[in-house]
């Protein structure tokens, strides 16, 4: 390490007393990047010097699609871009999966990170990752080993483990003023790829082929370029995806999806687009995942050693299998915890037993809501209190920082006699599993609208666990028993006690050897391999959707019905007059629901139990699709009102 900073500020002191030297241009890089342990860094391995007219600019990166990276969500992910104007600038629709090796343009915000431009993202390391084969191989040369190395060289050990995440600056740069005086507003970093050179590149991008070889430091002597490094092209205009159709490709631009309008037809054409553009990636897909699978199978036989299912709702939590690390790290937290409990307690009460006591009247059993969980009154202010034995540092470490209304809030701590007491608002009618299954719902049980709102909720609860929270988080134990309702029958998500960082976000998948969650909620990639991304969540939420459609636990259904995507599809084709479908909905729904939207959520849950992970759709895709059935739902329940109950509606077709 101190080998490594001590090179590093050499490198800093050289290059400030250059800057005004390399003013104009970038160095190219040529070869250096395979040179790892080179500190010559005369050829802007470190990054583009940040010598621009401004200190932060717009600009664009190019990344070949390679799978498990191949869709707008991963690639955006993975680059630190917006899926959004990522989607726009290739004229795709965000659910888009792209061809093989498709060029695909990447806006993104490069900035001066002290020496360099750069954009940072960053990198969950995966068995056989080396720094040149993150640089080189997974960014395709938008990063190099030197510049991962220099940006992480606070780390105790060189040695990559599976699982670290890594900062990894992109390359990228800004115009210099002199760029800009001509009218150049972008740097495009252009990866190179073989048989590619200057005055081809310039071409494609209508730039200057004069300019593009002054902007990286080349001479119309030597205009060598390799592949796997970048090329700055100047840009007066932003890049377009008509530049980006190499000529012998022959893939045709994916369905873009369209917003419903009011009308039927195109809400429905919406609806076949969005299914199209989700199914249409899967072949590539699950082409990626083979090769991932055959890849990882090699290592990681020893995982599947056991299979916990947790069988109740509010039991005492079971500690998990744990190995040393685990245990250290909770034998940390609770040092950490009663080493600096008031500053812990800026967020977090940390509660006196003597307060749970009066609390829940000594835990009697007049409090006890379930297992091991009790109501108790502060103040008058309801809240539960969950006994939990084992490591409950994950749930309060991640707990303690997310605040979202679809996510159970934390509101204190108690540490007595061994054992955790977490005390969390309280949601008043309960698990939603005590409303969904119609044996033990009481008479009572819940409408269309609120069905969809409920899912809607979880929907944004898990979108925000997957997408912002840092690092991105996965539940791991979706599931109706997990999932609480308030006075108002919204959802919130308890119970985070698996829940776990994985760094999906970033196409990356992470591995356990200890399988715990709840049959028929499992992700197939979870049960065999032990595989862990967001896609999980996903899995577990479509298994969630259609026991609220159904009313039937998921276990049962899939007990039952061997081809349950045999009956899906049965619904989804209209074989039989809409008869497959009054079979498959929950009879306590007494027919009361718009069939067109209810079809619409049997395509979602469809593509959510898909078997390739990949193929699944992203959670905010899932709340884009939600909200708008939970509009349409709402001028449904609206209209039905008006027309008396369960009439048939204008502007609902029955399909
Ligand atoms: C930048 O522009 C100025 C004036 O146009 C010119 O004199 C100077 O040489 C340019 N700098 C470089 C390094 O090209
Ligand atoms: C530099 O910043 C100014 C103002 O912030 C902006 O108008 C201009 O477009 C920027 N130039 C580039 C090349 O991004
Ligand atoms: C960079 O990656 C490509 C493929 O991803 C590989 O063919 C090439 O050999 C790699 N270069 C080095 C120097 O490892
Ligand atoms: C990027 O990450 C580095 C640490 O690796 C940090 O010093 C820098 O401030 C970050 N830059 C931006 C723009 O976030
Ligand atoms: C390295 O530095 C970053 C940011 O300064 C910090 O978050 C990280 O924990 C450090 N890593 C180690 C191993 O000290």
């Amino acid at each position: 390490m101190s080998s490594l900073s001590l090179i590093s500020s050499i490198v800093i002191l050289t290059n400030f007393c250059c800057v005004s030297l390399i003013l104009a241009q970038q160095p190219y890089e040529g070869q250096a990047f395979t040179d790892c342990y080179n500190p010559d860094t005369s050829k802007s391995v470190l990054g583009y010097n940040c010598n621009g007219f401004n200190r932060s600019c717009q600009t664009y990166l190019t990344f070949r699609s390679q799978p498990p990276y191949n869709t707008v969500s991963s690639i955006s992910d993975m680059l630190a871009s917006d899926p959004f104007q990522l989607a726009e600038i290739n004229s795709v629709s965000e659910t888009a999966t792209f061809a093989t090796n498709k060029l695909v343009l990447v806006p993104i915000t490069c900035s001066c990170s002290g020496q360099y431009y750069q954009l940072n993202t960053s990198h969950t390391v995966v068995h056989g990752d080396t720094f040149l084969v993150i640089g080189n191989n997974t960014f395709q040369g938008l990063s190099t080993c030197q510049a991962i190395m220099d940006q992480n060289s606070n780390r105790t050990t060189k040695t990559l483990y599976t699982g670290t995440r890594l900062n990894v600056p992109l390359r990228c740069a800004c115009p210099t003023k002199n760029q800009t005086d001509l009218g150049i507003h972008y740097l495009m970093s252009y990866l190179v790829s073989r048989g590619d050179f200057v005055s081809k590149i310039s071409d494609t991008f209508d730039a200057d082929t004069g300019r593009t070889l002054e902007a990286n430091g080349l001479s119309e002597q030597d205009p060598n370029i390799y592949p796997f490094t970048t090329l700055l092209v100047p840009l007066k205009n932003p890049p377009s995806s008509s530049q980006t159709i190499e000529p012998p490709s022959s893939s045709p631009p994916s369905p873009v999806a369209h917003p419903p309008v009011s009308s039927t037809k195109s809400k429905k054409t919406w609806v076949y687009a969005v299914v199209g553009a989700i199914g249409g990636g899967g072949f590539v897909l699950v082409i990626g995942f083979i090769i991932f699978f055959t890849f990882f199978h090699r290592r990681d036989k020893k995982k599947t050693d056991s299979v916990i299912v947790s069988e109740s709702l509010d039991a005492v939590e079971k500690p998990l299998q744990k190995n040393g690390e685990e245990e250290s790290e909770s034998h940390e937290f609770l040092e950490s915890i009663s080493r600096d409990i008031a500053h812990m307690a800026l967020s977090l009460k940390v509660y006196k037993f003597e307060e749970l006591q009066s609390a829940t009247e000594n835990f009697s059993s007049g409090c006890l809501i379930k297992g091991s969980v009790y109501r108790g009154t502060f103040d008058g202010d309801l809240a539960a209190i969950k006994k939990m034995n084992g490591d409950v540092s994950k749930e309060i470490n991640l707990l303690n920082k997310i605040n979202h209304s679809n996510l159970i809030r934390l509101s204190g701590v108690c540490f007595h006699d061994g054992h955790w007491y977490l005390i969390y608002e309280y949601a008043v009618n309960g698990p939603l599993s005590n409303w969904i299954y119609s044996e033990n719902n009481d008479g009572k049980f819940l409408n269309w609208t609120q069905r969809v709102q409920i899912m809607l909720d979880v929907a944004s609860g898990l979108n925000y666990l997957h997408s912002f929270t840092t690092p991105p988080h996965v539940h791991k134990d979706i599931k109706s028993s997990n999932l609480l309702l308030d006075s108002d029958f919204r959802a919130k998500i308890a119970k985070f006690g698996l829940a776990r960082s994985a760094h999906a976000q970033n196409g990356h998948f992470s591995l356990t050897n200890h399988i715990v969650g709840t049959i028929g909620y499992m992700a197939p990639e979870y049960l065999e391999n032990g595989l862990i991304s967001a896609k999980l969540d996903v899995y577990a939420f479509g298994a969630l959707m259609l026991e609220l459609l159904t009313g039937k636990e998921v276990a049962v259904l899939f007990e039952q019905n061997v081809r349950l995507s045999d009956r899906l599809n049965s619904v989804l084709n209209n074989e039989d007059g809409g008869q497959s479908l009054r079979q498959l909905m929950d009879p306590a729904l007494q027919e009361s629901y718009p069939q067109e939207l209810a079809i619409f959520v049997i395509r979602l849950i469809d593509n959510c139990l898909k078997k390739t992970p990949g193929a699944r759709p992203a959670m905010y895709e899932m709340v884009q699709f939600l909200s708008r059935t939970m509009s349409n739902s709402l001028t449904w329940e609206l209209s039905s009102n008006i027309q008396d109950s369960g009439a048939v509606l204008d502007g609902i077709e029955t399909v």
